[in-house]
């Protein structure tokens, strides 16, 4: 690995003990990745408030014994200084308004509280979601960053032409107290074109379609490059979210191409690098009806919980829950709760719109969602989701059926109560 003076005398110690260990992950990091040296980030999300009941007992020895631990994968406890570069906490697993609700130990409680204070003191922006890239962290076209979350690390690389592999828990603590990661993989250029080409022949428009796109897309390419052909309708950020969280969830994809959206792909000649094209997979309507049914992973059509809000919702997403349940009321025996970035929690307050979705019965949530808390209402049996993501992961995170649909199915389904959509 070949060191800048100033990363030599990082790992020597210069910047005190924690930078000191955190040079030495990230050599032998990028060493056993085959990194020939570092490179330079000002743009870090990472996970680094741990409230689960494991951390507890190092939480008793102090928060710089967490960090050292789980950040630094240190077993010496060292402390832990200001961040060096703008560092953001990605989602937690404790909403502090709605714990009650979550059915969290206030115990743990208390222990997301003291580290979110701990955290903020050492510059970690508590931006507390999956999908920072919503509430102020946008990283411009060829910025290098470490990123954890591979539903933002695919956004970050796909949309905003930014770099970023999906980084750890402890590759992104150390890269916070160095700016610095490693240099290989899609921080790389000439690692960055595609190699799998999917040609979409059937209508591709509504948010739910590009979570099944994505969803096919992730089994068909496992960590492969696709680019597209064939789209005819241009997604926003909110069908893009679903799409890439879903193709990361089925697969392990990190970047894709679509011309007219992927800054680096202007034409397929440039998303290929200028490679011969593969032979194209087929997204036609039978591939969209058989992903579509993959996705249902439930026969019981009485629902017991409605899941909205993964990856966590935009502010538009907030307006069109609001405005489909307005006036209306969610059964008695179904919960429904609608996650969204706190920072984006305040503009869905002020317009009314958390309002509405709680005088329907309905609970708006931030900090958390279900897979990562691993809480949901007590005794939930049957869940929908308008998000192809969570459809894949709660049922066996939660040992639940689950429902997959559009918005507007999962809402009018919580109002009756019962599944309204697709049976397969
Ligand atoms: Fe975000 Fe949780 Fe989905 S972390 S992407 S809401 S599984």
């Amino acid at each position: 690995m070949q060191l800048t003076d100033t990363e030599k005398a990082m790992r020597d110690g210069a910047n005190g003990p924690a930078v000191a260990r955190s040079m030495d992950l990230l050599i032998r990091y990028g060493e056993a990745l085959g990194a020939e040296r570092l490179v330079e980030t000002r743009n870090v999300a990472g996970a680094y408030n741990a409230s689960t009941p494991s951390v507890r007992s190092l939480a008793e020895e102090g928060y710089d014994r967490v960090f050292s631990e789980l950040n630094l994968d240190s077993d010496e406890v060292v402390d832990v200084p200001r961040m060096a570069v703008p560092t953001c906490q990605l989602i937690t697993g404790i909403d502090l308004d709605n714990h009650e609700l979550q059915g969290a130990d206030p115990a743990l409680v208390e222990m997301q509280r003291a580290g979110e204070k701990y955290l903020g003191k050492r510059g970690v922006n508590m931006m507390c979601t999956c999908t920072p890239y919503q509430v102020g962290n946008v990283p411009v076209q060829g910025e290098h960053c470490a990123w954890m979350e591979s539903s933002a690390v695919i956004y970050c690389n796909s949309v905003l032409g930014a770099r970023t592999n999906v980084e750890g828990k402890e590759s992104t603590g150390a890269a916070g107290l160095t700016g610095r990661i490693p240099y290989w993989g899609l921080h790389r250029p000439e690692n960055r074109h595609a190699n799998r080409l999917i040609r979409v022949e059937t209508e591709v428009n509504d948010m739910a379609d590009w979570g099944v796109l994505g969803y096919f897309t992730g089994f068909e390419v496992e960590e492969n490059k696709p680019a597209f052909e064939g789209l005819t309708h241009l997604p926003d950020l909110m069908k893009l979210k679903h799409f890439g969280a879903a193709a990361a969830s089925s697969g392990g994809v990190e970047m894709y191409h679509m011309p007219g959206i992927t800054p680096e792909a202007p034409t397929m000649d440039a998303a290929f690098g200028g490679a011969a094209r593969p032979e194209a997979i087929v997204f036609g309507e039978a591939e969209k009806r058989r992903t579509w049914a993959r996705l249902q992973n439930a026969t019981d059509r009485k629902l017991d919980f409605v899941m909205l809000g993964c990856p966590h919702n935009s502010i538009e997403q907030m307006s069109l829950v609001a405005e489909l349940l307005e006036g209306r009321k969610i059964h008695p025996d179904t919960a429904l709760w609608v996650h969204t970035p706190r920072a984006i929690r305040q503009i869905a307050d002020r317009s009314g719109y958390t309002d509405i979705i709680r005088a329907a019965g309905g609970e708006v949530m931030s900090d958390t969602c279900p897979s990562i808390s691993r809480r949901m209402p007590k005794g939930v049996r049957v869940i929908a989701t308008d998000s192809a993501k969570q459809a894949h992961y709660l049922p066996a995170i939660g040992k639940v059926q689950g429902w997959f649909g559009s918005v507007q199915q999962c809402v009018d389904s919580a109002v009756a109560g019962e599944w309204l959509g697709v049976v397969q």
